[in-house]
């Protein structure tokens, strides 16, 4: 035999060996799939009935490239990820050729264009808002478009970094979420506003009441602008905040002041917040503590509680009023929730704002209380949606995780995330580079704070806080549109 056919003879053994040992593989997932009793479609389909499993899981990453059409997936379709990614890259905003959304759709807002759109020359710059001007320090900011509550833990180092760092170049405020205030949140400079969960993650005491002193500590950093009292979350409500066990590390354990590696379960209220008066008592405390403005966040599921509210800062006075409310939407994001609360509890911000606003002129405290809208107002269209319902400020937690290149792989709640944003794996995070995707915060940021002022001036208003109900139309079952103002007939005027 020739050194070649020697070679040739080896290739053909090897072939065949390889090709024996995968008959035997095989056939032991034949028999392993025939005599389990767990999965129907294994033991009724043997070997070829896995690849159901694979192609499910598979079909996550892959519908979004190849199949799925445009405005089609949830939470986001790409139309709208799309708009997001151009606006935090920088590239040309224009798109062709016509639109591709369904303006016959129930639901969808339509502008309200004017025959004589404002000037360039004749638009306003943004006004500066106040909120809380009694308090020792009142906030002030002309930013309209904010970082909504993400905690440390449920996002990671990097993605905290490059939040703090964008928030402190477009000059807009990043909220800590309930997980505590960590040294990233601290070193981009920029505005922070400190969420005081249900567990009072940071500010605690071990058996979870609020500690005192450590508030103080907080509110000492001259950043923290704000203090939120986080009542619920579209997400879930009625569910404390989910951190999974695999997700608290050393030191997120740490800053929240809990034990590291165990499941971080948050109560599903404030133990001491059970009515309309402890929930005031609550926003007296820590104003006091802090001197600096303080409000909570709420997704709506009714509005008695809420109207109660109202009336008993009536008659104490408007100074035990909260300064802000940030108003969630039940389809609002998380880490991780329960899916049947999150599908089914809690009213979508589009039905609940303008209700919560016309309450607020009802008893004359629009001006006092300030409204921060959220949920899946990531692109400049909703934006401007809320603020034709009266909000204040609205702020974004998934439209900045596009911004730092999230690809809504559905995995926050696993520490598997493919771009580093909600993974404490170092091998993951390496991806996000905080500078490069800081850049990208800031650029989002500001464009969408640019197109709302565009739609504001088709409208015929000088700047968006003009927009008002009767500039946006909404869509009724007949394909045709009505006011916003007829849906939601209050007061439309400050
Ligand atoms: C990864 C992630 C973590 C979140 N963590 C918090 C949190 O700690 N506290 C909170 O009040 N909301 C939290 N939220 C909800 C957001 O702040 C926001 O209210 C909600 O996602 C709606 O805004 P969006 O549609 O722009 O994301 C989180 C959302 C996401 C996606």
């Amino acid at each position: 035999m020739t050194e070649i056919s020697k070679i040739l003879a080896l290739f053909a053994y090897l072939f065949v060996f390889v090709i024996g040992i995968g008959v035997l593989w095989i056939l032991f997932l034949y028999i392993i799939d025939v005599s389990q009793t767990k999965h129907a479609v294994r033991r009724n389909f043997p070997v070829v009935g896995r690849f159901r499993y694979m192609f499910e899981h598979l079909g996550e990453f892959f519908r979004q490239y190849f199949f799925a059409q445009d405005r089609e997936e949830m939470p986001f379709n790409r139309a709208e990820r799309s708009w997001v990614y151009r606006a935090a890259k920088g590239l040309d905003p224009t798109v062709a050729f016509g639109s591709t959304r369904d303006l016959r759709r129930i639901g969808t807002t339509i502008f309200a264009n004017t025959a004589y759109p404002t000037l360039a020359k004749d638009s306003e710059a943004q006004k500066v808002y106040t909120v809380g001007p009694d308090c020792t320090h009142p906030y002030s900011t002309d930013r309209m478009f904010h970082i909504s509550a993400m905690s440390f833990g449920a996002i990671s180092k990097p993605a905290v970094l490059a939040l703090s760092r964008g928030a402190k170049k477009a000059g807009c405020w990043m909220n800590t979420g309930e997980g505590g205030l960590s040294p990233y949140h601290l070193e981009g400079g920029g505005d922070i506003v400190f969420q005081i969960g249900t567990a009072k993650y940071g500010v605690r005491n071990k058996d979870g009441s609020l500690n005192e002193a450590k508030l103080a500590e907080v509110a000492a950093h001259e950043q923290v602008k704000m203090f939120e009292i986080k009542l619920s979350q579209g997400a879930k409500p009625g569910k404390g905040g989910i951190l999974p066990g695999v997700k608290v590390t050393e030191e997120i354990a740490a800053i929240r002041g809990i034990p590291a590696g165990h499941d971080s379960i948050s109560p599903n209220r404030h133990p001491e917040i059970h009515d309309a008066a402890s929930l005031l008592e609550m926003i007296a405390t820590v104003r006091r503590i802090t001197g600096k403005p303080v409000g909570f966040k709420a997704v709506f599921g009714g509005y008695e509680w809420f109207e109660e509210l109202l009336q008993l800062i009536v008659m104490k006075g408007p100074e035990c009023a909260p300064d802000f409310i940030t108003i969630d939407s039940g389809d609002g994001g998380t880490g991780a929730a329960p899916q049947a609360l999150m599908d089914n509890v809690g009213l979508p911000i589009r039905e609940s704002l303008p209700v919560v606003i016309d309450y607020l002129y009802k008893y004359g405290l629009k001006k006092r209380i300030h409204t921060i809208a959220s949920g899946k107002l990531v692109n400049p269209e909703y934006v401007a949606a809320a603020f034709c319902s009266g909000a204040d400020f609205v702020a974004s937690a998934r439209g900045f995780m596009f911004a730092l290149g999230c690809i809504q792989a559905l995995q926050c709640n696993k520490n598997t995330c493919p771009t580093g944003i909600t993974t404490h794996d170092p091998k993951l995070q390496r991806g996000l580079d905080p500078g490069d995707k800081a850049e990208r915060v800031y650029r989002y940021q500001r464009s969408v704070e640019h197109d709302i002022a565009m739609i504001a001036h088709s409208c015929g208003v000088s700047r968006p806080r003009l927009l008002r109900k009767e500039h946006a139309r909404i869509v009724q079952a007949n394909g045709l549109s009505v006011p916003m103002g007829e849906l939601y007939p209050g007061p439309t005027l400050d």
